[in-house]
Order: structure tokens, then sequence, then C-alpha cells
């Protein structure tokens, strides 16, 4: 099969992680004869310090004209600290989502049995959680109106949802239900704000014609709550795009290190695959970023976008493997030898190619 995937390794240690994924790419192409056709585009920092601009025309014509985007990560120091800054990596990231159509964010939560340790969280209540949170990402506060008036010193951002977009994204919610335990959340803040009544009227509305789904609606602040407390009561969640950013960072450290949670976003023509971790900038350069979370977005992008599901159940076998093993960076391994992100892609490769 032939594979033309747009690569964007983005700032900090995205390019870092994305370079172990490549890696595995190339030894799955090998190994399974798939033809990969790899170009890479600029996003974030480092395309404003080129075009002035986080995701530039030609990285949106580069990722239009491909199967699937793999990116790393957005974000510089440099703008966190500067609030007045016109323009800023993560607009590239929301640009690119919208720009895109990239309406859906899948962020699963998996545990790994040798990593129950890690977790801050006790084993007994982490064991079988496996939750997917499908996070809706180019509406709500996000994309809604803002502004400042009074001379600047009155801020508002608004959050604002249509029905079409709900049912869009509360489909995904339902169909993923449907193909795991059949439980479905819908998280949100009816007891306060309009589009989160508007939420829960359109998936109400929804239920019928999913019978065999049975479906809860709890409210963010209990969710954030029982998330820790319970984790493995969830299955699949759906919820807005604030709510998801916040519950999705929650949720990533159940299992013990965020440097493991992967993603994908998707739309009705494109999909993007990356790591939730974000650009990490104090560990760049340092050789010590887990690679994992990368090559664990390279595994969805297999299964999702090419339905190679093969390909995509070795690299979790792999990683898996990698983990059992201890050949970790320190994020997983405080006591014994860490190795570093090269040496983690590099027993992945090995164990894809050898197994
Ligand atoms: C994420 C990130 C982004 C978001 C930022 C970098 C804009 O936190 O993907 O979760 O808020 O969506
Ligand atoms: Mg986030």
């Amino acid at each position: 099969m032939k594979l033309k995937i747009a690569v964007l390794p983005g700032d900090g240690i995205g390019p870092e992680v994305t370079n172990q994924s490549i890696k595995v790419l190339n030894c799955i192409a090998d190994k399974y004869n798939h033809k990969v056709d790899l170009t890479e585009g600029l996003v974030g920092a480092i395309a404003i310090d080129e075009y002035n601009d986080p995701y530039p025309d030609s990285t949106h014509m580069l990722c239009k004209n491909s199967d699937a985007i793999l990116f790393g990560a957005i974000g510089h120091p440099k703008y966190d600290n500067d609030p007045k800054a016109k323009v800023r990596p993560e607009q590239g990231l929301l640009k690119m989502r919208k720009k895109l159509g990239l309406f859906a964010n899948l962020r699963p939560t998996i545990i790994f049995e040798s990593l129950l340790e890690m977790s801050p969280i006790k084993e007994e209540r982490i064991k079988d959680t496996d939750i997917l949170f499908v996070r809706e990402l180019t509406g709500g506060i996000y994309f809604g109106d803002r502004g400042r008036k009074n001379n600047d010193n009155y801020a508002y951002d608004t959050c604002q949802y249509s029905r079409e977009e709900i049912v869009r994204i509360a489909k995904i919610g339902f169909e993923y239900a449907k193909k795991r335990s059949k439980k479905l959340c819908c998280v949100d803040k009816a007891n306060v704000l309009e589009t989160s009544r508007l939420w829960r009227e359109t998936v109400q509305s929804m239920e019928k014609n999913y019978p065999e789904i049975k479906v809860s609606y709890e409210f963010v602040d209990a969710v954030a709550m029982r998330l820790v407390q319970w984790p493995s009561s969830y299955d699949v969640l759906i919820t807005s795009n604030l709510f998801g950013d916040i519950l999705t960072d929650e949720a990533s450290v159940i299992s013990g290190s965020m440097g493991l949670m992967p993603s994908a976003s998707i739309g009705s023509e494109n999909a993007l695959y990356e790591p939730i971790h974000g650009s990490y900038p104090e560990a760049t350069g340092k050789k010590i970023a887990n690679p994992i979370a990368s090559i664990l977005s390279l595994s969805m992008m297999l299964d999702h976008s090419f339905n190679l599901k093969d390909e995509s159940k070795i690299i979790n076998r792999a990683v898996e493997d990698s983990l059992t093993n201890k050949i970790t960076t320190p994020d997983l391994n405080k006591y014994n030898k860490s190795y570093t992100t090269d040496e983690v892609g590099d027993y992945i490769v090995n164990f894809v190619k050898n197994n």
C-alpha cells in the first residue's frame, strides 16, 4: 500500500519524538511491503521564524494532499511569557484543526500492566482502566468571539455550539461506544451553561438511534473528581473543546506518564495524529523525551487512516514489551538505568523487525 504522509515535527521535543516514529514507520514499510511517501512541513514557532505564520499555506496544501498527518508538538517559551505577542505558535495548531476540519479528537487513556506502580493513583483503582475521550475540537470557546473592550481593561471569550456540531461529535461517541462497552458519558455543565444544555438535549434526542447504548450525563466538575477516584468506571466520554482539553490532561497522569498518550484528530477528509504531551521545552535536545506517545500515535494512524491492523498491533506490542523490560526514558525510570529517546526508538524498531 502507498502511504502518503505529511510530517510536521514542529517545536521543542516534537522533532526528536517524531524521528522515532519515522524509524518505526520505515521498518513497518520494509516488513509489510508498503511504500511510504513522507514530506515534511513547518508548523508552530519554527514556521513563525520562517514565514511569520504558524500554519503557512504551503503546510496546509501539503496536509490537504496527504492521506494522513503525523504531528509532533507546538509551542515555545518565548511566547508563553509574552501575552501581548500577536502571532503565537498555538494559533497554528488551532488554524490547522479548523482549516482541515478535524472536529473530533480521540484521546485514549490506557493502562500498561507493567507501569501500574508509576501511577499516582492506587493500583486497585486504576486496574482495567480503558477510557476513550472524544473531544470536540473545532468549536466552543476556542473559536467563539473574543476581544478586549474599555481600553483593554475588559476581555471576553464566548462559547458557542450549533446542534450540527454536537450531532457529528456525538455520532462518533455513539459509534465507539457501540464497538466498546456500550457505555457513553456526556460531560457538560448543563446546570449553568446554555451550550451544555444544547449538548444534553441533542445527545438525548439521539439516544433512540442507539438503543443498545447506555448514556449517562455528568457535570464536568464531578467527572474531574470521579476520574481520579474511579477511572475504570468510565468508557467513552464525549465533551466540548475546553472541557476535553482539561480532562484529557488530568486523565493522562493516570497511566503514569503523559509521555505515553497518543491522539488522533479526525475530520471528514483528513486525520492528524499527535502525542498529547506538547513541546516540553525544558527537555528539548536532552535526549530524555519519551517517544512512546508519538509511536502510539503512528499506530493509531495505521489503524484509523489505513486500516492496517497487523501493523498497528505489532507497534502496540513492541511498546508494551519495551515497558515490561523497562527500556524507558527517565520519566518512567526513576530508579533503574534509563534510556535515551533514540535507544527506546531503536528497541521498538528491533522488536517490530523481529516479531
Ligand atoms: C492540546 C493542547 C492545545 C489545546 C493547545 C496547545 C492549543 O493543549 O492539544 O490539548 O488546548 O487544544
Ligand atoms: Mg491540552
